[in-house]
């Protein structure tokens, strides 16, 4: 066995550059939405393929944007898949719609087409797919089952990752995106929305300023900087500094190259570990280029030597932080009071929240680390 190390869940990459890049905009005194802002959109739109990127404060509101843009109101459904961050359910109850939860595939983690079918009503007015831990929903199944439906992406950890050769973020009619720190790229917190819509792209982009007929750079760059503009519906404050907008310029140039040593690791997890009968490493199909945000296993208790939560605590005192792949919303104590849910309504979300483990995968470990989780986790 190696000597121990401590080893984080997740660690950002930020260093010398992204200091440097602060002292622009911090010099210049622009520091709300402006030129990095925009730079940064430019970047992840061609990144991903996509006419339109727009930043935004985090992930969470790109998905609140994005269903205001619909007009998703009062007596509409949205669905959303079981097993997600708590907030992509949320954003539908800020609307006042009603959410109607999706069972997941616990092999994938993302939903489960044939449930999703039995979900959809008359009233459903979207769909959030999400890629969970960077890898792509099966958008072909969800697309062919929803028809007309618009689908909004949860592509919150799948920066860099594509279905079938089209990057996440152009799969639906709008895609969300996260730069919270334990994703691949970081603005400290930070999202990003992004559409081939010209239209849904004007009204978001209004929408994150409060509502307002021209953003700010271009009331105070324009012929008429002393007047204010006209508020034409009712908008938000989620614009992205540009203190954020210049880190996450460094930031999303290097995303290949994180997704790239992220995928080396993951593939040398899967070799080490596969041979765990207790231990399941995350499977895809060649169509898919995960983007691993996490590398997310599933203990089976029926032949571990421990449940899930014990072999979370040995590998704490081991060093090894872990956590639960993410939680099921449905059993959180919100949800589960507030609208009468049962754990096994939905099965493979219950048990994803119940033995999913994501174990540390991040471009701050060295080769050496590596080893040592393989290791630990071997000996249990
Ligand atoms: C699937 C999913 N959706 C939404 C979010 C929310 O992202 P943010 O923290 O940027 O609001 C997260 C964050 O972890 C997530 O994992």
């Amino acid at each position: 066995m190696l000597n121990k190390r401590i080893i984080p869940i997740s660690l950002p990459v930020t260093g010398q550059e992204e200091w440097e890049a602060l002292k622009e905009p911090l010099i210049s005194g622009w520091l709300t939405s402006g030129p990095k802002v925009r730079e940064f959109e430019q970047l992840f739109a061609e990144r991903h393929g996509v006419k339109h990127a727009l930043a935004v404060t985090s992930a969470t509101t790109a998905l609140h944007l994005a269903l205001v843009a619909l007009d998703i109101k009062e007596g509409d459904e949205v669905i959303v898949p079981a097993f997600t961050w708590v907030s992509t359910a949320n954003v539908v109850l800020y609307c006042g719609a009603k959410v109607v939860f999706v069972d997941i595939d616990p092999f994938t983690f993302n939903i489960n087409p044939e449930d999703l079918s039995k979900r959809i009503t008359s009233k459903t007015k979207a769909i959030i797919p999400v890629h969970l831990f960077g890898l792509c929903a099966d958008m072909d199944k969800i697309k062919e089952i929803a028809g007309n439906i618009p689908l909004i992406e949860d592509g919150a950890c799948a920066a860099g990752a594509s279905y079938k050769g089209t990057p996440a973020g152009g799969l639906g009619t709008i895609g969300c995106f996260s730069f919270h720190p334990r994703k691949s790229v970081t603005t400290g917190e930070g999202g990003m929305i992004t559409t081939n819509d010209d239209k849904l792209a004007e009204i978001m982009g209004m929408l994150r300023n409060h509502g307002a007929s021209i953003s700010e750079e271009q009331r105070h760059h324009g012929a008429k900087p002393y007047m204010l503009p006209d508020f034409n519906a009712l908008g938000y404050n989620y614009r992205m500094t540009d203190l954020q907008g210049a880190v996450g310029v460094v930031q999303i140039k290097k995303l290949d190259q994180f997704i790239n040593e992220r995928e080396k690791w993951a593939n040398f997890y899967t070799k080490e570990l596969d041979s765990i009968p207790w231990l399941r490493t995350p499977k895809h199909g060649a169509d898919y280029k995960h983007g691993w945000q996490s590398f997310v296993t599933f203990v089976d208790e029926f032949k571990s030597p421990a449940s899930r939560n014990e072999i979370m605590e040995l590998l704490q005192q081991q060093g090894i932080s872990t956590r639960p792949g993410t939680h099921a919303v449905h059993m959180l104590n919100f949800y589960k009071e507030k609208f009468n849910i049962q754990p096994s309504d939905y099965p493979g979300a219950q048990a994803a929240n119940n033995y999913s483990m994501s174990i540390p995968l991040h471009n701050r470990m060295v080769a050496e680390d590596f080893d040592y989780v393989v290791s630990v986790i071997k000996a249990l």
